[in-house]
């Protein structure tokens, strides 16, 4: 019998159970709801990014039973071949309207949609200008361009500024950040980027996947909450977050999104939207057009929880988002928190390097508006208990 050529994979997978960043995969019995069941366990879940609560919202379960029933459950092709149908062309009209731009173009997915972005409208010749804690999905669309990477300590403006001084002024330039980073819940500095971008004659994007339906009027993202409209010429958002179903987008002038229709490669190679898809995020544009009493409620409950947290004694960064980590530092003890939660009936992932700096390492909670002041007090409760035990905070 041949050697296992895979055996060093066990061999990574040991030393991830040394260092306790091994995870096994959690398993929700039911549906993605404030209050669940996972493992066949009832928490109270702070670990989606479902911070509406639209992935069970009724307006959303309809309109995409109704799509099934009209339109079938698949594409059957790319959108550049047979694979753009009347319903995604609506969808992409909507999210243009919302958005105040020329144009949309939507993706599978907020990953494909950075990833593809980036490596389109880029080549080897050119320079990324990017802040450290960017998504995995942004750094590897510079990664896929070839271009130059230049990446500044996180927000740090004048730490960007002084990268764009040693550049050629010809040389071709994206300055990109996260609208609200996702594993630390602070914003991007837009105005101050933005106004670098113009000082340069950067393209300027900006991955607003943790923004949409959360800041901005009626949930337009940090844009509109900055009031930056027509400075950002890159706009990402994502559908599979507050919007409840799935997908990515780009949001921009009609040439960039023309161009993306032609270069773009998960665009091109890769299938399009199910129809019941696409009329659940139209359904979703609807909801934050006339239910902003939701992202009220989600507000409400983000001051609350963050507050308490806090003042508990937790080190919970500089978050100003509905996502707040408490932040443990060491991988093993972030997953006993973890775990601990857990057994007390709160979902709160542990998440340790990669996704974060190895002295970082963190639980992290985002509360949604379906939360219930309960259901909080109660995370709060098992917080102070399993946080006292670990000695992570003290009393
Ligand atoms: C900042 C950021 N950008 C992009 C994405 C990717 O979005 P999606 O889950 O739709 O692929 C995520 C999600 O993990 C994210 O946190």
């Amino acid at each position: 019998m041949r050697a296992d050529p895979l055996s060093y994979l066990s061999a990574e997978l040991d030393s991830l159970k040394q260092q306790g960043l091994y995870r096994h995969l959690r398993v929700l019995d039911g549906e993605q709801k404030s209050s669940t069941s996972v493992d066949h366990h009832n928490v109270v879940n702070l670990s989606s990014n479902n911070y509406l609560g639209l992935t069970t919202h009724p307006r959303l379960r309809e309109r995409a039973l109704e799509a099934i029933a009209r339109l079938g459950v698949g594409t059957g092709s790319v959108r550049t071949i047979a694979g753009t149908m009347a319903i995604h062309m609506e969808l992409e009209r909507r999210l243009a309207d919302f958005k105040q731009t020329e144009a949309v173009v939507v993706f599978q997915s907020g990953f494909t949609a950075n990833a593809g972005t980036v490596s389109s409208i880029l080549t080897k010749d050119d320079v990324v200008i990017s802040d450290e804690l960017n998504h995995a999905s942004i750094i590897d669309g510079c990664r896929l361009s070839r271009a130059d990477i230049k990446v500044f300590p996180h927000k740090n403006v004048d730490a960007a500024r002084k990268i764009l001084r040693t550049l050629p002024a010809t040389q071709r330039k994206l300055l990109i950040t996260d609208g609200v980073f996702s594993m630390d819940g602070d914003l991007g500095p837009l105005p101050g980027l933005c106004a670098l971008a113009e000082e340069f004659g950067c393209i300027m994007m900006v991955d607003d996947a943790h923004a949409s339906g959360v800041f901005g009027r009626n949930g337009r993202g940090t844009i509109d909450h900055f009031g930056v409209h027509g400075r950002v010429d890159v706009q990402v958002g994502t559908l599979s977050k507050a919007i409840g179903a799935l997908g990515g987008y780009v949001a921009g002038t009609r040439a960039l999104i023309e161009f993306l229709h032609h270069r773009a490669r998960p665009f091109l190679f890769s299938t399009s939207h199910p129809p019941p898809v696409a009329a659940a995020c139209i359904a979703a544009i609807d909801v934050l057009l006339e239910e902003p009493a939701l992202i009220d409620r989600l507000w409400d409950n983000t001051r609350f929880f963050k507050a308490r947290l806090k003042s508990l004694g937790f080190n919970t960064g500089m978050s100003e988002s509905p996502i707040t980590p408490v932040i443990v530092g060491d991988a093993q003890r972030a997953m006993a928190l973890s775990d601990r939660l857990f057994a007390r009936g709160v979902f709160a992932q542990g998440i340790g390097f990669p996704t974060v700096a190895r002295d970082k390492a963190r639980v992290r909670t985002i509360v949604t508006a379906t939360h219930t002041r309960d259901q909080l007090q109660f995370a709060l409760d098992a917080f102070g208990q399993v946080g006292r035990e670990l000695g992570i905070i003290q009393g």
